[in-house]
C-alpha cells in the first residue's frame, strides 16, 4: 500500500469546489429508472445514457470523480474510446462500485446487509488495472419503530471496514457509504441520533481494521426528517443538525465528506449543502462536498427519454446541476445560480 498515493487521490477528489458524480446504478436500478420513463431496458440504452453523461461538455469543471458500475467500466463510446479514457481525458478520476448489493439480514426482519466481500481482493486488483482509483460500498440502514437493530449496524459497519481495508491494500481510495434512509415518518432528531450511532460504529470498525483515515472519504446521508414526517425543518436547521452530528462522529483526519442525495429534490440537496458550507465555513475540519446520483442526473434522464435528439438538452441539464452543486461547495448557491 502506498499511503501517500491514497492520500493524494482522496484529497484530489474533494479539492477546491468539485465533487463526485455517482453513475453506478446497478443494472436492476438503472432499468427501474428507465422503465418509469418508457426507455428500453437494454445494454445498448444503458451504454448510450452513460456516454451522454460522460461526454457532457464542461463536466470536468465541476466533477472530480465519477463512480462507475461493473458493466459501465467495461464499456466504450460509440467510436470505441473506453469510458475510462474519456473520463481521464476530461480530468475526472474513475471510480467503481464494488459491493454486490444489500440483501436480507438473517434473523433481522426488514433489515439489510450489504454483500460483496467474497473475492473482493481479486476484483479490486482487476478494477485497478482497468484504471479505477477509488471505490464505493453502500450500506443501508432502515429506520422504523424498533429499527435499526444493533446487529444490523454492527454487521454493516464491519463489512464497510473490511471493504475499506481491502481497497487501501489494492491502492484504491475507499468511499465509505453508510446510508440511513430518508423513507419513513421519523423526525429529524431520530435521524440525527441513528446517524451518529451508525457513524460511531463505522469509525470504530475502521479503526479496528487499521484503515488509514487520511486515505478515505465518507459518503453519509444528510440528517433529515423522514420523507413523510409532518414536520419538515428549514434548510438551515438541516445544515446545523447534519454538521453538528458529523462533528461528533467523524475524525478530523478524514479529508472529505461527500453526501449522497438519497431522494431529496435537486434544489434542496444543493441548498442544504450550500447552507452547511456557509454556516460552518471556519468550523469544520473536512471538506463538505457532494457525491450525488439522482440530484445530478434526474432532470437529464427525464429530458433524454432514450432519444438521440434530446442528448444536447439533457447534457445541458446535467451540467447545470453539476454547476449548482459546485456553487454549493463555495457557499454561492442561490436562486440566481439556479436560474443561470
Ligand atoms: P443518490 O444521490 O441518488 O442517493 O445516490 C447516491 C449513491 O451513490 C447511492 O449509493
Amino acid at each position: 500500500m502506498n499511503a501517500q498515493k491514497l492520500i493524494d487521490t482522496a484529497r484530489a477528489l474533494v479539492a477546491g469546489d468539485k465533487g463526485l458524480l455517482a453513475m453506478d446504478e446497478s443494472t436492476l436500478t438503472c432499468n427501474k429508472r428507465f422503465a418509469r420513463l418508457g426507455i428500453p431496458q437494454t445494454e445498448a440504452a444503458r451504454r448510450a445514457y452513460r456516454e451522454l453523461i460522460i461526454t457532457t461538455p464542461g463536466l470536468g469543471e465541476c466533477i472530480s470523480g465519477a463512480i462507475l458500475y461493473d458493466e459501465t467500466i467495461r464499456q466504450q463510446e460509440q467510436d470505441g474510446t473506453p469510458f475510462v479514457k474519456v473520463l481521464v481525458d476530461a480530468g475526472i478520476i474513475p471510480g467503481i462500485k464494488v459491493d454486490t448489493g444489500a440483501k436480507d439480514l438473517a434473523g433481522h426482519p426488514e433489515e439489510k446487509i450489504t454483500e460483496g466481500l467474497d473475492g473482493l481482493r481479486d476484483r479490486l486488483a482487476e478494477y485497478a488495472r482497468m484504471g479505477a482509483r477509488f471505490a464505493k460500498w453502500r450500506a443501508v440502514i432502515t429506520l422504523g419503530d424498533r429499527l435499526p437493530s444493533r446487529g444490523c449496524i454492527e454487521a454493516n459497519a464491519q463489512a464497510l471496514a473490511r471493504y475499506a481495508a481491502l481497497c487501501q491494500e489494492a491502492g484504491l481510495v475507499p468511499v465509505v457509504e453508510p446510508e440511513v434512509l430518508m423513507e419513513g415518518a421519523h423526525t429529524l432528531e431520530r435521524c440525527r441520533e441513528v446517524t451518529e450511532e451508525v457513524l460511531l460504529a463505522v469509525f470504530n470498525h475502521l479503526y479496528t481494521q487499521r484503515v488509514t483515515l487520511e486515505g478515505m472519504l465518507l459518503k453519509p446521508n444528510m440528517v433529515l426528517p423522514g420523507s413523510t414526517c409532518p414536520e419538515q425543518e428549514t434548510v438551515d436547521e438541516v445544515a446545523d443538525a447534519t454538521v453538528k452530528c458529523l462533528l461528533r462522529a467523524v475524525p478530523a483526519a478524514v479529508p472529505g465528506i461527500a453526501f449522497l442525495s438519497g431522494g431529496q429534490s435537486c434544489e434542496l440537496a444543493s441548498a442544504r449543502l450550500n447552507a452547511m458550507n456557509v454556516r460552518f465555513q471556519s468550523r469544520r475540519p473536512w471538506a463538505l462536498a457532494f457525491s450525488f446520483a439522482r440530484a445530478i442526473q434526474q432532470p437529464a434522464l427525464e429530458i433524454w427519454q432514450g432519444q438521440k435528439a434530446h442528448v444536447l438538452p439533457a447534457q445541458r441539464a446535467l451540467y447545470h446541476r453539476a454547476r449548482c452543486n459546485r456553487a454549493a461547495r463555495l457557499g454561492e448557491y442561490n436562486a440566481t445560480a439556479e436560474m443561470t
